[in-house]
């Protein structure tokens, strides 16, 4: 009898040792936070996971081990440790982990994006042709549909503004004017009203995913005992189908446009139409699926977390000084034209840098997984072991940014050498699409500022947050989610906003 109790002991031991392992072996010397058995550290760190590793590292120190279920997870908290590790370890930090929901699925019909990728010759193939068709000169070649994008969405704010007098949430504007700039470069199409149902399907599902990456609310990429209860992979599934279903539409659309040789220049129709690509149709997909998605919640979160700001009453300093400093740059009103070619206004790069780093719309970054071991100061990090950049954490480091909660564009103004933040991650991985993002940004802001006063509603409910955690709705999601908010849109010349509209409009009649 007590052999048999024995032998069940020592196998319920065995089973649970197995249950309690972790991918790779505790890291000696790297301080490790609480974890219990089995979940680790996950009831710990709550629904916000950037904010409970910050006060982690206050403890911890900047760089330290967690286990997340059966994972065991390196976190880096401060700039200097993120620049240590993801720049200057750049080579060894080229790979990203495969995770549950997200790879099997969420995407097991497709290719996974090229930032969902792990290193290997295909994902270095789908970058590379990313890369090229997002370099500098590629991006200026496509300034005509930012050009279109931009008028599209000010016109509408114009219409809907009642010169000022109305609460207006932008949100349903800025989320096409991404899309479309998506849709355009990437297949030549677009949406030509804000209210379009495939908009709203494609903007709606896109959102759902990203939940599926983010790293706190997807328990069952790191409790493997969790895949057991379905109900949220059954979900998964659901939008699996609708993703396939609407990016099969605008394949087969533009597939359809180059047979009947209407289609219009774009990055898919090049790849299609050249002979010598070296990419596969699930390549193709894959890099399409990227370029629609990469834009599409971040660009929008950004200018709208932006102008939920510049309508508080420190914004409207903000906007003066800005539309000064644009008035001094361009004093014979050719702005808008002239900021399609050059970007050569020091405050707006500054205040769309700092509206970067303020609200750094992917918190928790992008995760990696090493390639070969690391040293960490003297510590051997093993090859395999995954690493979350903690980018909010990086971007509020007072050891490197003066007063970093508050919102001020100046400490981008002079000589700013290096990383400016971390919103875009940072090495091997680094976002692709950061230039086209930056003139995306500078567009609609140079042209926002010198066409409208940005004030706050006349209903205080409406008031938008300003700080960024308070400003984000969903902290649970990969991309943060601005709450819903009003702001009032006064022209502040109105004849000659309808002149520059007008000019735009001609211009693109005339394409
Ligand atoms: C403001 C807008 C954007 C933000 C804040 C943003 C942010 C990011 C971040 C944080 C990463 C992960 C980087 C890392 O692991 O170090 C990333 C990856 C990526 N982004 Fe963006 N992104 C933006 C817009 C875009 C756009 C417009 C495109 C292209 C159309 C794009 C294409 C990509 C690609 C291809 C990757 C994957 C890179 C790789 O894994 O090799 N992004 N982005």
């Amino acid at each position: 009898m007590i052999t048999l109790l024995l032998g069940v002991g020592i196998i319920i031991y065995l089973l649970f040792k197995i249950i309690d392992s972790t991918d790779v072996p505790k890291i000696r010397g790297l301080p490790e936070a609480f974890g219990w058995p089995i979940f680790g550290s996950l009831f710990q760190l709550g629904t916000n996971h950037s904010l409970a590793l910050s006060k982690l590292s206050k403890k911890l120190g900047p760089v330290f081990q967690i286990r997340l279920g059966n994972k065991r997870i390196i976190i880096a908290n401060s700039f200097a440790s993120i620049q240590e590790l993801w720049i200057r370890n750049q080579s060894s930090l080229i790979s990203r982990p495969l995770l549950h929901t997200f790879h099997t699925v969420v995407s097991s019909s497709e290719h996974f994006t090229i930032g969902t990728s792990p290193w290997d010759q295909s994902c270095k193939r789908r970058r590379k042709a990313a890369a090229t068709a997002l370099n500098k000169p590629a991006v200026q070649s496509y300034m005509q549909i930012i050009d279109k994008e931009s008028y599209s969405a000010l016109k509408d704010i114009l219409q809907e503004c009642q010169d000022g007098g109305k609460d207006l949430n932008v949100t349903p504007h800025l989320q096409r004017y991404a899309l479309n700039t998506s849709l355009m470069l990437n297949y030549g199409t677009r949406f030509t009203s804000s209210y379009d149902e495939l908009l709203k399907e494609i903007c709606e599902v896109e959102a759902a995913i990203s939940r599926f990456r983010s790293t706190s609310d997807n328990w069952q990429d790191y409790v493997p005992l969790l895949r057991l209860f379905p109900a949220k992979s059954n979900r998964a599934n659901e939008y699996r189908l609708r993703r396939d279903r609407y990016l099969n539409i605008l394949l087969d659309g533009l597939k359809q446009h180059i047979a009947n040789e209407t289609d219009k220049p774009c990055i898919t129709g090049n790849i299609l139409k050249d002979p010598t690509t070296q990419l596969n149709e699930a390549e193709i997909k894959s890099i399409c699926l990227t370029m629609v998605s990469a834009g599409l919640d971040t660009i929008p979160a950004n200018i709208i977390f932006g102008i939920g700001y510049l309508s508080s009453p420190h914004g409207q300093q903000i906007q003066q000084r800005a539309y000064e400093e644009i008035q001094e740059v361009y004093p014979d009103n050719d702005v808008w034209e002239k900021c399609l070619i050059e970007e050569r206004i020091p405050y707006i790069t500054a205040l769309y840098k700092e509206i970067l780093r303020y609200f750094t719309v992917i918190p928790m970054c992008l995760p990696r997984r090493s390639i070969q071991d690391i040293e960490y100061n003297g510590i051997v990090i093993p090859e395999g072991t995954l690493f979350y950049m903690n980018a909010f954490a990086g971007d509020y480091d007072e050891e490197h940014f003066e007063e970093p909660e508050k919102f001020n564009p100046e400490r981008y103004l002079g000589d700013v050498e290096g990383t400016s933040h971390f919103a875009y991650g940072a090495g091997s991985r680094m976002c692709a699409g950061a230039h086209l993002a930056n003139r995306e940004l500078f567009t609609f802001f140079v042209r926002l500022i010198t066409g409208f006063r940005i004030l706050p509603p006349k209903d205080e409910k409406y008031m938008a947050p300003t700080d960024a955690m308070d400003a984000n709705q969903c902290h649970t999601a990969l991309v943060a989610e601005p709450k819903m908010f009003k702001c009032r849109f006064e022209p502040r010349n109105k004849e000659l906003l309808m002149e520059w509209l007008d000019s735009c409009r001609q211009r693109i009649d005339n394409e």
